[in-house]
């Protein structure tokens, strides 16, 4: 993370005063004088409270797609806000989004919205729970899927010291206070493993009411599923009788216009989306097969909240869905992403280094591994020391992945070919400057 300048160190010293650790979340703390600070966001670019200005890639990690304070979306929230935003009734904007949601996202019938990833992939194993009438869910190892007790095991963050050998894979919990019986609950499984999973399944599958998966790894480097595996989850769903969750929190809206499904063309039972659907407003959703989404309602699943489908939310989904409906969103996403993708990769070759890139130009990962990891225990055998060095120098510079090599690059639509080329650079040098 970037060295405090004196206004940024002053102001968080401020936040630390009132904030536990300075933060609303623990993800974001990295030390009293490294934590990051900003003042302004405007297209690809934070800049602190010093005015240093960075190229950013982490985007709010995944949510900015065209770009911050994006004035076509902005705009469509300030003429929203003023005809009133939270009536506890229907109101346009979220009918439109919904409707926006169906047209590009291949299998959806129907949609309810909330505000956040966690409490969207909450909603979404009620609904699978109660569609099926089973209590254990299956979540794969190193996939985080929001903050509450039901899925926070063995995420990214984990201790794989922790997790068991791969046949037998324990829940690692992420925090204390998640109270014990929960384990009962949830049934972990390594990524990308047919075999495990088909083992697990033929003692389970009968109790097993939800698999959720992240359909790239995006809490891990951006591994891509191997060929065969999501349609290897939808067979067994199939013959099992079990909910197929793609939560495409991340994926969603930023892989494709219509994310995992359109990709890999495989069609889920449920799809959870948060992040770029709303260019960085707060809103989710949840889409879903008509048999399973009418199980929510009144006396049946239930699903609600104060703020859901608000004004201000929808407004900005709104004009963002219209913008990736109409205009250039993705083409200019994948042409500084993939230029992104080989510039890093030819500049690893030149110097020797071992390497693979993960990913998709919109969300990719550097990796410094002698061989292709397949999950994430595979990815701690890679050098994450040497990467996170050279992000380091990169922040430094002004120029901002996340330092963390686990979490990918983002892309938006605001970045540039000229930005592509200063990573670029900052990329060699940070290079140099490490590998000696
Ligand atoms: C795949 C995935 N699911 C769910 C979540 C939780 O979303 P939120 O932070 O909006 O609660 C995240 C957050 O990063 C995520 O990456």
């Amino acid at each position: 993370m970037p060295k405090q300048g004196e206004k940024s160190s002053a102001f968080f010293k401020r936040a630390l005063d009132v904030i536990p650790y300075g933060v609303n979340s623990n993800f974001r703390y990295s030390g009293d004088d490294e934590t990051l600070v900003v003042d302004v966001a405007k297209d690809g670019y934070v800049y602190d409270f010093d005015g240093k200005r960075y190229i950013d890639y982490r985007l709010g990690w995944g949510p900015i797609i065209v770009g911050h304070a994006d004035p076509f979306v902005n705009g469509r929230v300030k003429t929203a806000i003023d005809k009133g935003i939270s009536f506890a009734a229907t109101q346009a904007y979220e009918v439109s989004v919904a409707e926006r949601i169906i047209q590009m996202n291949p299998g959806v019938d129907k949609v309810r919205l909330s505000n956040t990833g966690s409490e969207c992939t909450m909603h979404a194993l009620r609904l699978a729970r109660g569609y099926t009438g089973r209590d254990v869910v299956l979540k794969f190892e190193g996939s985080y899927h929001g903050a509450h007790d039901y899925v926070l095991w063995s995420t990214a963050s984990g201790d794989i010291k922790q997790v068991g050998d791969r046949q037998n894979p324990r829940a690692y919990k992420q925090s204390i206070g998640i109270p014990e019986v929960m384990r009962s609950l949830v049934q972990l499984c390594p990524w990308n493993d047919v075999e495990v999973l088909g083992d697990i399944l033929q003692k389970r599958g009968e109790e097993i009411a939800a698999i959720i998966v992240e359909p790239i790894l995006g809490n891990g480097n951006g591994l891509m599923p191997q060929p065969g595996f999501l349609e290897f989850l939808r067979q067994q769903c199939d013959q099992y009788g079990i909910v197929l969750i793609f939560d495409e929190v991340k994926t969603g809206f930023r892989i494709a216009p219509g994310g995992a499904r359109e990709l890999f063309n495989v069609i889920p039972d449920l799809s959870t989306y948060a992040k770029a659907l709303g260019n960085g407003y707060p809103i989710a959703a949840i889409g879903g097969n008509e048999e399973i989404m009418k199980s929510m309602g009144p006396g049946k699943v239930f699903q609600g909240g104060t703020y859901t489908g608000n004004v201000v939310s929808t407004a900005a989904a709104d004009a963002t869905l219209e913008l990736m409906q109409a205009g250039e969103v993705f083409s200019k996403i994948e042409k500084v992403g993939k230029t992104l993708m080989a510039g890093i990769d030819e500049i690893l070759n030149r110097y020797n280094i071992p390497h693979v890139i993960n990913g998709v130009p919109a969300m990719f990962g550097v990796c410094l591994a002698e061989k292709q990891p397949r999950d994430w225990r595979e990815l701690f055998e890679a050098d994450w020391d040497t990467l996170e060095a050279i992000h380091g120098y990169m922040i430094a510079n002004g120029v901002m992945p996340e330092q963390d090599g686990f979490e990918p690059y983002f892309l938006c639509a605001a970045h540039t070919m000229e930005d592509a080329a200063q990573t670029l650079q900052a990329f060699e040098d940070g290079v140099k400057h490490v590998v000696k």
